[in-house]
C-alpha cells in the first residue's frame, strides 16, 4: 500500500501499487483485495482511479464489517494480495452525446473512474450526479461549472471533478448545503425534463449504487427509453466465477432466462437484463 487517507464517516481512500492492474483497469472493474495479512479473506472493491504511468490504483471504501474494518487499519508499506482488474466494464454507445453518470454511496468510485475516462478518451462532457446519506467522501464546494437545466441552488460539486472540468451535482436527504434534497434519479429526472428533444436522444446513463437506487434509475430510464448500464455490488466469495455465490436473475423481455455471476459476467449489466 502506497497511501492511506481517512475521510469522514469511516470512509477511506487507499492507493495501491499494482502495476499490472493499473495497466489494464477500465471503469466498472473491481479488485478482490486481501484485507489483512494474517487472514486470506478478500473483499471486492471498485477501482476509483487507475494510473498506468505510476502503476497505482485507488480504492474508496467505507467500513461495514470485519473485512473493511481490517482494511482500514492497513498502513503505507503493508503488502496485500490484490486480484484484478476483475469483471467487465462500462461501454459507451456510438451515438451518445450526453453521458449521465449516477453514483450512490459506495457506488460513487466507479463513476469517478468513468468520468475521468470519458473526458480523456471520448472528449464528451459527462454530467455526474452523486448521492450520499453520510458526509460525502470529499469536501464539497460550489461548482465553477454552470449546468443549465439544474434547479436553482443546486450548486454543490465534487472539487476533483470540477478541477477536471467535469460537471457534478450532489443529492442527499440530509440537507447538506448546495445539495438537492432528494435522490439521484429525481435530480436526473428534473435535469432531463428540461432538455430539448434532440439532446435527450444522446443521453446514455451509467449507474452504480444500492439496489433500490438502481431500480429507481432503471425505471426512470425505461420510462424515457434511455440506454442504461448498471454496475452491481453484490455479495461475493471467490470473485473468479467458481462458487456461484454472486448470481443474479438475468432477464430478457421481462422474463428470467438465466442466472448470471456478477463477478465474471458483470459487474456491469444492461439495466433491462436485471430490473
Ligand atoms: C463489485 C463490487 C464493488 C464494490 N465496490 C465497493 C467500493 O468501491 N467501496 C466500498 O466501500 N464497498 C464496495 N463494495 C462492497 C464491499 O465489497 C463490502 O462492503 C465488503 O465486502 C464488506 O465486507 P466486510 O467484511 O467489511 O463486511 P461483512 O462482515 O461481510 O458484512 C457486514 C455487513 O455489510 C453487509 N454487506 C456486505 N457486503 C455487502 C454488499 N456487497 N452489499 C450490501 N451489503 C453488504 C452484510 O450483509 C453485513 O450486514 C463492492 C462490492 C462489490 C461486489
Ligand atoms: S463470487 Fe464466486 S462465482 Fe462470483
Amino acid at each position: 500500500m502506497a497511501h492511506h487517507e481517512t475521510l469522514a464517516a469511516q470512509q477511506f481512500i487507499i492507493t495501491l501499487e499494482a502495476p499490472g492492474c493499473a495497466q489494464h483497469a477500465a471503469p466498472g472493474n473491481f479488485v478482490h483485495l486481501q484485507c489483512d495479512s494474517q487472514h486470506a479473506m478478500r473483499r471486492p472493491f471498485s477501482i476509483m482511479r487507475s494510473n498506468a504511468g505510476t502503476g497505482c490504483i485507488q480504492v474508496l471504501f467505507k467500513t461495514v464489517g470485519v473485512g473493511s474494518s481490517e482494511l482500514a487499519l492497513r498502513k503505507p508499506g503493508d503488502r496485500l494480495q490484490c486480484l484484478g482488474p476483475v469483471g467487465n466494464s462500462f461501454s459507451l454507445h456510438d451515438n451518445t452525446t450526453h453521458p449521465l453518470l449516477l453514483g450512490g454511496g459506495v457506488g460513487i468510485p466507479p463513476m469517478i473512474f468513468m468520468a475521468e475516462t470519458l473526458k480523456e478518451k471520448s472528449g464528451l462532457q459527462p454530467l455526474v450526479i452523486m448521492g450520499s446519506e453520510i458526509p460525502f467522501p470529499f469536501p464539497t464546494r460550489p461548482s465553477k461549472i454552470l449546468v443549465p437545466d439544474m434547479p436553482k441552488g443546486v450548486i454543490a460539486a465534487m472539487p476533483l471533478l470540477d478541477d477536471w472540468g467535469i460537471a457534478s451535482r450532489l443529492t442527499s436527504l440530509q440537507g447538506y448545503p448546495g445539495c438537492y434534497t432528494g435522490f439521484v434519479h429525481e435530480l436526473a429526472e428534473l435535469w432531463f425534463q428540461r432538455l430539448d428533444h434532440s439532446t435527450r436522444r444522446g443521453v446514455q446513463v451509467f449507474a452504480c449504487g444500492p439496489v433500490r437506487m438502481l431500480e429507481a434509475v432503471a425505471a426512470f430510464c425505461r420510462q424515457h427509453g434511455l440506454p442504461c448500464q448498471v454496475c452491481l455490488e453484490e455479495f461475493m466469495a471467490c470473485a473468479v466465477g467458481g462458487c456461484a455465490g454472486c448470481v443474479v436473475p438475468y432477464r430478457e423481455n421481462g422474463r428470467v432466462v438465466a442466472m448470471k455471476r456478477v463477478c465474471v459476467d458483470g459487474p456491469v449489466f444492461d439495466a433491462t437484463n436485471i430490473f
